[in-house]
């Protein structure tokens, strides 16, 4: 059989890195993949996670039985702070004893879980609607969990931002009881969230269908420097009663990409539903993975359980958000010192990590083929990569294929 499988096409995302990789020019910029770059363009380990993997040496994690497997759902203590940390007290979901939580392989480990447990418990003809556009990743992982798939209305091209009647609109023709997946902060890859007011509507009307909700969040406290603040819609939505399952990422705020750090939680009605859903989430995870890795939900843990460290970690996550809106309004007034008289408004007020420019697919190539600056086909800018040295360079390639 092996001779007669086609070759498939690179990821949309991660396929930039290997032409990346390959370009030798000097002045090269990788704006593909959102992972945070210092202003120098080099990753940033964060000091506060630096101390905490020397504080877990110091006792002595790294001996022989601290290298056993985790249970099925992984560490305690790291689910514990990891569902703290998102959904504060609201609902008295943790006092409770409400939620099923699972430590998982990062935010494409908890989706794709919840996709999973979709399928075999809600069923594989509910639709699962997403925004449009969402993510790249989302959509294969819906259809390898054999869901059918749906997208709402989202994003406005001509306003560059919410398209809030039509996706009331699609959440009130959407069957009932359908499933609505929403980017709980800096939605992906649009930088466009919907304000707190839009969000109280959108959960009336969730509530008035019965639909289920999905909230992938990747960037708590990346997106405004303040993990309360980010965090907000989801616990709104937990205090209005909604069937709620949420990923949680540490990759982006913690800088922690490799490590595979996540959390699964779905809030349950009662502390025993709770634990029958737990019961039936453990049966999903071990055939998949068995069991998650230990090394970086240690890290989030001991950073998260300690409050000078959590104070320190706050204020480090607060520097990366700080830096990419600097980045924004930097990218702005070079496009305007390049002379574009195209507005440009939308680079400094969309929110988190990426900027969707507008430019085309055909601009994007230019990019990439005459400037060796590299985006995805959508135009999506990852605004980790740009610098105080080499904005001026993307500012005058950006003018030159877009005027
Ligand atoms: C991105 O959107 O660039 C990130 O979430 C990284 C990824 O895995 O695609």
């Amino acid at each position: 059989t092996a001779d007669k499988v086609p070759a498939g096409p690179a990821d949309p995302i991660l396929g930039l890195n290997d032409a990346f990789n390959k370009d030798t020019f000097e002045k090269k910029i990788n704006l593909g993949v959102g992972a945070y770059r210092d202003d120098n363009g080099k990753p940033w380990v964060l000091p506060s996670v630096k101390e905490a993997e020397k504080r877990l040496i110091e006792k002595g994690w790294n001996g022989a039985y601290q290298k056993e497997y985790a249970g099925i759902t992984g560490i305690k203590e790291f689910n514990d702070a990891s569902v703290l940390f998102a959904y504060g007290s609201a609902g008295k979901v943790i006092e409770e004893g409400r939620l099923a939580v699972a430590q998982v392989l990062s935010g494409t480990g908890g989706g794709r879980l919840a996709f999973e447990f979709y399928a075999r418990f809600v069923g594989k003809n509910v639709p699962i609607y997403m925004p449009d556009p969402t993510w790249a990743n989302h959509l294969p992982m819906a259809k390898d969990a054999g869901l059918s798939l749906q997208t709402y209305r989202y994003y406005d091209k001509n306003t560059v931002g919410l398209d809030f009647n039509g996706l009331c609109e699609d959440v009130n023709n959407a069957k009932d009881g359908s499933i609505f997946m929403f980017h709980a902060c800096a939605h992906n890859p649009t930088g466009v969230d919907p304000t707190i007011e839009q969000w109280k509507e959108i959960s009336s009307l969730l509530k008035k269908k019965n639909h289920m909700v999905f909230l992938d969040m990747a960037y708590q406290g990346f997106a405004s420097g303040d993990a309360d603040e980010d965090a907000r819609a989801l616990r709104m939505l937990v205090e209005d009663g909604h069937d709620i399952i949420l990923a949680q990422s540490f990759a982006k705020n913690f800088g922690l990409y490799g490590e595979r750090v996540g959390c699964f939680s779905m809030v349950a009605g009662s502390k025993n539903e709770a634990e029958r859903l737990l019961s039936q989430i453990k049966i999903l995870i071990r055939p998949m993975y068995s069991n998650p890795p230990i090394h970086g939900a240690r890290i989030v843990a001991t950073v998260l359980n300690d409050p000078a460290l959590n104070k320190q970690w706050y204020s480090e996550c607060k520097s990366m958000a700080d830096r990419i809106i600097d980045m924004r309004k930097l990218l702005k007034s070079n496009l305007e010192k390049e002379g574009s008289t195209r507005n440009w408004d939308h680079v400094v007020k969309q929110i988190g990590m990426f900027c969707f420019s507008g430019l085309n697919p055909e601009q994007v190539d230019r990019l990439k083929n005459e400037y060796h600056i590299y985006m995805t086909k959508n135009g999506r800018i990852s605004m980790a990569g740009v610098t105080s040295k080499n904005v001026e360079y993307l500012a005058h390639a950006m003018h030159q294929v877009s005027k």
